[in-house]
């Protein structure tokens, strides 16, 4: 298939001519070393945010801890084509990636480092873990992380978004750790 630059996908310019398998594969060459981690087993429109969120800002891989496959799109603006999800059942699957990231809790709690105080570790890669807006990040996953940041807030409602929330951390991230 040939695409224009009258291509109506909601690329940047560079991008408009590629297939979506280049771009695909162009994403992840210059993605930065880090993943991030959803649990939404109410399977809210909010993991679209996060894939879209994810693309913005370079995350290597996705992964979406929920009890089935079905991704609510709405919000994502097609950028689920040029990254696959990983789907995760079992809190099991998630312990399993300790053997590959340092796991970051992003969450509120008692001993959560504010986001723009907080200095990234370095040692392995990184997996941002995002919980879901009725409860958050389950205990048990909260049991095995390594650190806990959480994003200053100064109004009168506890919490944010949880894709909002993932946008703000993923670019401090970027920004601190990655980006030149
Ligand atoms: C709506 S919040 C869950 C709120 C929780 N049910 C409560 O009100 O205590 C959904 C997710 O967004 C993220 N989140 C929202 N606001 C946050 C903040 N200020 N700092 C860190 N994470 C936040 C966390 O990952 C959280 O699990």
């Amino acid at each position: 298939m040939i695409f224009s630059m009258d291509d109506p996908r909601n690329l940047v310019d560079g991008y408009k001519t590629m297939s979506d398998e280049f771009i695909r594969e162009d994403l992840r060459r210059r993605s930065f070393p880090y993943a991030v981690l959803m649990q939404n087993f109410e399977k809210d429109f909010n993991i679209g945010t996060l894939i879209r969120n994810s693309n913005a800002f370079g995350a290597r891989d996705i992964f979406y801890l929920s009890s089935s496959k079905h991704i609510d799109r709405r919000g994502a603006v097609g950028s689920y084509k040029y990254k696959s999800v990983n789907y995760l059942r079992t809190l099991n699957d998630v312990a399993a990636l300790k053997q590959i990231y340092t796991f970051v809790a992003v969450e509120q709690t008692d001993k959560s480092v504010p986001l723009h105080q907080f200095s990234w570790p370095r040692d392995k890669q990184i997996l941002l873990i995002f919980g879901e807006e009725s409860c958050g990040v389950l205990k048990e996953i909260l049991d095995i992380c390594d650190y806990f940041v959480e994003v200053s807030q100064y109004g009168s409602i506890r919490s944010l978004n949880v894709g909002t929330c993932s946008g703000i951390v993923m670019n401090d991230l970027v920004q601190k750790a990655y980006a030149k």
